[in-house]
């Protein structure tokens, strides 16, 4: 059937007629356009399989295969606060009135195991394949957490938050040896819990310099160096407020890249959710240290400061730049929305610059939730794309026609696969996305 994925930032390749083979360890053994069905027996045997052990799947016109989304900033345990308290309010109002509150509930394993449950099975419903998760802070519901992605099936990088002030007494870090305990237990159990499948895998998560003493940022960055392939994530140049009372907090640093790099917490491995505010000193810091950008756009409109990342600027200078459902700051968890809010937010960024940098097109939306996302994740070899030899994660989408349910544009008989594939990401949403696969197996329920 048809295929699309993307090749680069700019390119998307439509395959039509295109025969996929997936072996049993999830691997895409081939990738081949225009193939007549009476072809397949011998590209089989060629790869050196009996024609008859593989189940071979048609598509129709209206149905393809793409990439699965990666989430490449997400907040586990505000699963249940979506949509909560968020319009309008200030990021540290919202963080002390709405957010800790729900994650406190965390210290309840019981509740972890149920909530985090439906968590990763709503991700994976609307074709989450693979998800940068903050955890709570505590280290028992985190470790849950990477459980419970390993039980369904989806590919993570799992974090503890570490917060050791400025939050209630009730829901920190009672040290900087309890924080950096826990996070060396949870990186232990993760690597420990799925060596074979690799599909999840612990993250540095300190949530932001102004939840971190410089103690707890200093021994963070010591195991970073101590594990120079783990991921590191952390909120940045998110809001004005933040800015300046990280400023306050620490103003021995000129920025913020400043102050996470003098930490040891930039390398090539480092997630940056949101970078709005960036002096250009910082850009450069970015583009030298090869950081990656998770674009956040919904939660960077609900909240007080309306704010703009400037992404066109990033994709110049080449930084990688992913998507983030943010969820729950973002009130929706589902990276077809975070796409279409990137699309509206560049605008505003066009308008903004007078014309100066352009609008998203839908090939470079498409490609920031699925291989730029990869690329933030240091999946890229892995996923993000049906490159022979990368595991097969990938969405089987209906478009269907006039009575199948849903708001979906109709497809009318007239439309290209590029139309079909447009209205789908405008004006489609989970009931279009029928089968999820992550690496060969089939986890969407
Ligand atoms: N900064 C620190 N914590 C958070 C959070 O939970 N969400 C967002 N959007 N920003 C943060
Ligand atoms: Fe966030």
């Amino acid at each position: 059937g048809t295929v699309i994925h993307s090749i680069s930032l700019t390119e998307l390749e439509v395959l039509q007629n295109c025969f996929m083979l997936v072996d049993k360890s999830g691997k895409i053994q081939t990738l081949q356009a225009d193939v007549q069905p009476e072809q397949i027996i011998a590209i089989v045997s060629d790869h050196g399989y009996a024609p008859d052990v593989f189940p071979v799947k048609y598509l129709r016109r209206g149905e393809f295969l793409c990439p699965g989304f990666v989430d490449t900033h997400n907040h586990a345990p505000q699963w249940a606060q979506r949509g909560l308290g968020i319009r309008g309010e200030s990021l540290l109002d919202w963080l002390n009135k709405v957010t800790f509150a729900h994650e406190a509930k965390f210290a309840d394993v019981e509740y972890a195991k149920r909530m985090y449950a439906s968590c990763v099975a709503g991700f994976l419903q609307q074709g989450i394949t693979t998800a940068s998760y903050y955890g709570s802070h505590h280290g028992q519901a985190t470790r849950i957490l990477a459980d419970v992605c390993v039980d369904k099936g989806q590919r993570a990088l799992v974090g503890k938050c570490n917060m050791n002030r400025n939050a209630p007494e009730w829901y920190r870090d009672a040290s900087v040896a309890d924080s950096l305990r826990e996070t060396r237990q949870l990186i232990r159990h993760v690597q420990d819990l799925d060596p074979e499948n690799d599909l999840v895998k612990p993250i540095l998560t300190p949530r932001f310099a102004i939840s971190c003493e410089s103690d707890l940022l200093q021994g963070i960055g010591e195991i970073a160096k101590e594990h120079p392939d783990l991921p590191i994530q952390t909120h940045f140049n998110e809001a004005q407020q933040e800015i300046q009372y990280t400023r306050q907090l620490f103003p021995q640093f000129r920025t913020e890249a400043d102050l996470y790099r003098q930490y040891g917490l930039l390398n090539d491995r480092t997630i940056l959710a949101h970078c709005i505010f960036l002096e250009e000193e910082e850009i450069q810091t970015l583009q030298h240290l090869r950081c990656g950008v998770a674009h956040c756009p919904i939660s960077n409109t609900t909240m007080q400061e309306f704010m703009v990342a400037p992404i066109r600027e990033y994709l110049r200078r080449g930084i990688k730049v992913g998507l983030g459902t943010d969820s729950g700051g973002g009130y929706s968890s589902s990276m077809l929305d975070a796409m279409k809010q990137a699309f509206i937010v560049s605008n505003a960024r066009h308008m903004l610059t007078k014309g100066q940098d352009a609008p998203l097109s839908l090939a470079e939306g498409f490609f920031l939730a699925t291989l730029g996302g990869a690329q933030v994740c240091g999946l890229e070899d892995r996923v993000g794309n049906f490159a022979v030899g990368k595991e097969f994660d990938a969405l089987q989408i209906h478009t269907g026609e006039l009575e199948q349910p849903g708001v979906m544009s109709p497809v009318e008989e007239d439309d290209s696969v590029l139309a079909i594939f447009e209205k789908f990401l405008m004006t489609g949403d989970d009931r279009n996305i029928v089968k999820v696969y992550v690496r060969g197996r089939s986890v969407k329920v």
